[in-house]
């Protein structure tokens, strides 16, 4: 299973690689030392290209941009490439809300381009990694959202995704290309990059500054750390008709979630409390505009395929914390 990586020196993605190559998951590497994994990666301000330091001798990397069409083609007829993963992406929903175009360039023109490849190579496969923010939000007492509810994006981070999955559904119904969409919650862990929420909240209560928290903290996520989050890709992986079914609802989409969700503000004192720090460093700052209420998914596709979360809460907030502090 030869595999191009896309967005491999951001959050996720680098750590699908490293459990991919340390053969955590499927003793990969081993098995098949000739399988290439290809990492493509245009190194944006969200990435660090060091968090693959440890696989670097059993990787190629390629620093550039998936909306490259003739690169990515070129990298899938050098390397053999079977599948692609691409978690490369703009990921930020504040920075979409000042500007969508960086957006729109990537998650929905890169995401064009790896289509592209596909129907250029009809034996590659793509496994596209998207986000359960396509759904929009739901009130408390709505039940989770399933695979085949309508999609309504709240942000422009969250169409531009939304519109990724739709040319992907058309390609598939029109070209035949081979693909599968997976939708998860939001992850946490080691390498996030620091603009985000729960390394926000490290970073501010490390320093004894004010931790900023949109409007009372009501708001509701259903947190997965990260490396749950790379196991269940494994599982789409490892299955054969995730890409190629007859019914493209039932078959090539995945929810992903634990199934715990847990309100903002409820995060923020859970953080304060591993540090060791008071709650009197929760600040309250005004809401985000089209600031999501709640996600919850109905994740029964990607459990039919055996996968469930192994780190809970408690344990992944408690790595989480010691990598931010080791790092400094
Ligand atoms: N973080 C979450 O909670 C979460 C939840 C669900 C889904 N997702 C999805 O998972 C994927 C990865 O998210 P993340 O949090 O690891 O993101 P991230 O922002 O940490 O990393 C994104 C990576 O993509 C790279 N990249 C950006 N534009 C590129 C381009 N045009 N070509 C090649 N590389 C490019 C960046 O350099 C970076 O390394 C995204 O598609 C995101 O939508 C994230």
């Amino acid at each position: 299973m030869s595999l191009l990586v896309t967005g491999a020196a951001g959050f996720i993605g680098s750590h699908f690689v490293l459990r991919h190559c340390s053969g955590q998951v499927l003793r990969h590497c081993e098995r098949h030392p000739d399988d290439a994994i290809v990492v493509l990666d245009k190194l944006t301000y969200a990435a660090d290209r060091s968090f693959l330091d440890s696989v670097m001798d059993r990787i190629v990397f390629v620093q550039g941009d998936i909306a490259d069409t003739p690169l990515v083609s070129s990298l899938v007829q050098q390397h053999g490439i079977e599948t692609m993963v691409n978690f490369a992406a703009e990921t930020h929903v504040d920075r979409s809300i000042e500007d969508e175009h960086p957006f729109l360039q990537t998650n929905v023109l890169g995401v064009q381009s790896l289509i592209d490849v596909c129907k250029a190579h009809p034996t590659a496969r793509l496994l596209h990694i998207s986000t359960d923010e396509v759904y929009g939000d739901i009130d408390d007492d709505d039940p989770p959202r399933a695979v085949g509810d309508p999609l309504f994006p709240s942000s422009p981070y969250a169409a531009s995704k939304a519109a990724a999955e739709m040319l992907i559904i058309a390609a598939m119904r029109t070209y035949g290309i081979k693909a599968a969409v997976t939708r998860c919650t939001n992850n946490y862990g080691p390498h996030q990059f620091s603009e985000k929420f729960i390394p926000t909240v490290i970073r501010c209560a490390l320093k004894d500054e004010p931790v900023p928290v949109y409007a009372e903290g009501k708001n509701k996520r259903d947190w997965l750390y990260v490396t749950d989050h790379c196991d269940a890709l494994e599982a789409v992986l490892t299955t054969p008709w995730a890409f190629w079914d007859d019914t493209i609802q039932s078959g090539h989409f995945f929810n992903i979630s634990a199934d715990d969700e847990r309100q903002n503000i409820d995060v923020a004192k859970a953080v304060l409390k591993v540090l060791g720090k008071p709650e009197s460093l929760i600040h309250f700052v005004p809401d985000r505009p089209g600031h999501d209420w709640r996600y919850a998914l109905d994740s029964s596709s990607i459990r039919k395929l055996g996968w469930k979360p192994q780190v809970s809460f408690e344990e992944g907030l408690r790595r989480t914390v010691e990598w931010f502090v080791r790092r400094g």
